[in-house]
C-alpha cells in the first residue's frame, strides 16, 4: 500500500464528484482525475451530453476506477445510487470545464440532465473552474451569471487569460489542473476552528400572553443557521441555541431548544465559556409582566391592556461578563432605519466586538427570505456586504472568525 499520500495530502480519502462540461478543456479534466486519485481522493465522474464530444465515457472510468455516470433517467443508476443520493454523497462537487451554458443553467436553478439536476439537489459545496470563449465569458449575460453563482456561495477558480483553443486571446482558458487541486485542498485544509467552541443563538423567542398566544416576530432562523452549518463543517464544536424557527442547521452542532428569552439566556449561561458567541436570535425585547394562566377570554367593547416588562439582553450580559467572556463576540442589529449609525451605537451600547447591521424593513424580504445584505462593523471598521445568500453572509463571516481567532 501506498502510505505516503495518506500523510502528506490533505485530499486523501474525500469524495470529489466531478462534473465534466462539454469544453475543449475537457481534456484537462482526465489529468485533473489522475492527480486527485494520486492524493488518495476518490473521485465519481458525471459526464454532460456535450463533455462526450470532447472525452469518452471510457478513458474517464478508466483514470477514476469508478463508472462514469451521464444519464437523469437510468433504470441501474437510480438502483444503485439515485440523482439525489449521487448529489450528497461526496465532500465536494467540482464542475471543470464549467461551460457558460452550464453557468446559465446552475444561476437560473435549472436541472433538465444528470449534472445540472445533481447540483440543484445538492447540499454540498460547489467549486468551478470556468472555461468558455472569451468573448462568450465577456458576456453580459455570463458577467450577471458568474456574480449570481459567486453570491450563491459558490466559489470558482479561473478562468485564466491566454491564447485559446478557437484561435482569440484573453480570459477563458480553464484553470491548469494544479491550480483547480490547490483550490481543492485549500477548502479542505481551512480546519483553523477544529476544537474551537462556539456559541450560537438563533430563531426567534415566544412570550406568552396566555397559554395559546404568545408575542413572536417573523425570523426564520435562517442566517443563524447558516452560520452554523458553516462553522461546524469547518470541524468547530457548535452550540447552537434556538429560539422557534423554521430553519435548522445541517451538520454536527449540538442543538438546544427554547422558548422564551429567558430560557434562552439560561441556555447561553451553561454553555458558557466558549471562544466566541455569536448572538443571531431576534430575542424578543420584552415579555408580558404576568401571564394569564387561562385563555384570556373576549369581552364585546373591552380590549385587554398588556402590560410589558424588558426581557434580559443576553448580548450584552454576555459582553459585560469579567469572567468567562467569550474572546470574540459577535451580535447582529436588525433595524428598519438609520441602520449604519444604529448599528454603531449598538455596538458600543452592547459591548460586544463585531455587529453585522441588515436591514429588515418589509420591503427588502431579508426576514424569512435567504438572502441578506449586510454591514459588518468593529470598533475600526465598517464594510459594506453586497447582497447575498445568507449562505454566503455565512461563510464570508466564518472566515473572518477563523482569521480573527489566527491572530
Ligand atoms: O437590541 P437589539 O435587539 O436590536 O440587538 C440585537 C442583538 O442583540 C442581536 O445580536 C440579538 O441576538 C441580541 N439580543 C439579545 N438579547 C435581547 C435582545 C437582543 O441577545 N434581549
Amino acid at each position: 500500500m501506498n502510505v505516503r499520500w495518506q500523510q502528506v495530502s490533505v485530499l486523501a480519502g474525500k469524495r470529489i464528484l466531478l462534473i465534466i462540461g462539454g469544453g475543449i478543456s475537457a481534456y484537462k479534466s482526465l489529468e485533473l482525475i489522475r492527480r486527485l486519485s494520486e492524493s488518495g481522493a476518490s473521485v465519481t465522474p458525471i459526464l454532460t451530453y456535450a463533455g462526450e464530444e470532447f472525452v469518452t465515457p471510457l478513458s474517464v472510468s478508466a483514470l477514476a476506477g469508478q463508472k462514469v455516470h451521464r444519464t437523469l433517467f437510468h433504470y441501474d443508476d437510480e438502483v444503485e445510487m439515485g440523482h439525489i443520493q449521487l448529489s450528497r454523497a461526496s465532500d465536494l462537487i467540482v464542475v471543470a470545464p464549467a461551460t457558460a451554458d452550464l453557468m446559465a443553467k446552475m444561476a437560473a436553478g435549472m436541472a433538465n440532465d444528470l449534472a445540472t439536476t445533481v447540483i440543484l439537489a445538492t447540499d454540498t459545496p460547489v467549486l468551478l473552474a470556468p472555461a468558455m470563449n472569451v468573448r462568450m465569458w465577456a458576456h453580459p449575460a455570463t458577467r450577471r451569471n458568474h456574480a449570481t453563482l459567486i453570491d450563491d456561495g459558490i466559489e470558482c477558480v479561473g478562468p485564466n487569460d491566454g491564447d485559446m483553443a478557437c484561435g482569440e486571446y484573453g480570459c477563458g482558458r480553464m484553470a491548469e489542473p494544479t491550480e483547480i487541486i490547490a483550490a481543492i485542498e485549500r477548502r479542505f485544509s481551512d480546519r483553523r476552528l477544529t476544537g474551537r467552541r462556539i456559541v450560537v443563538t438563533s430563531g426567534s423567542t415566544h412570550e406568552s400572553i396566555d397559554p395559546v398566544r404568545y408575542i413572536a416576530n417573523r425570523s426564520s432562523g435562517a442566517q443563524g443557521s447558516a452560520i452554523a452549518t458553516e462553522l461546524a463543517r469547518r470541524g468547530a464544536d457548535v452550540v447552537f441555541i434556538t429560539g422557534p424557527a423554521a430553519v435548522l442547521p445541517q451538520g454536527k452542532v449540538e442543538r438546544i431548544e427554547v422558548e422564551t428569552a429567558r430560557e434562552m439566556a439560561i441556555a447561553v449561561d451553561r454553555a458558557l465559556p466558549s471562544d466566541v458567541g455569536i448572538f443571531v436570535a431576534a430575542v424578543a425585547d420584552w415579555r408580558l409582566t404576568s401571564v394569564a394562566n387561562s385563555k384570556i377570554k373576549k369581552h364585546a367593547g373591552q380590549v385587554p391592556v398588556l402590560e410589558l416588562t424588558e426581557n434580559p439582553d443576553i448580548l450584552k450580559t454576555v459582553s459585560r461578563k469579567e469572567k468567562d467572556r467569550p474572546r470574540l463576540i459577535v451580535g447582529f442589529a436588525a433595524e428598519t432605519a438609520n441602520i449604519e449609525m444604529n448599528a454603531r451605537k449598538k455596538l458600543e451600547q452592547k459591548g460586544c466586538d463585531w455587529i453585522i447591521a441588515n436591514d429588515v424593513s418589509s420591503e427588502v424580504g431579508v426576514m424569512g427570505g435567504s438572502r441578506n445584505k449586510v454591514i459588518f462593523m468593529s470598533s475600526t471598521e465598517t464594510e459594506y456586504w453586497p447582497c447575498m445568500e445568507k449562505t454566503a453572509v455565512a461563510r464570508r463571516l466564518v472566515d473572518r472568525i477563523a482569521t480573527a481567532l489566527d491572530d
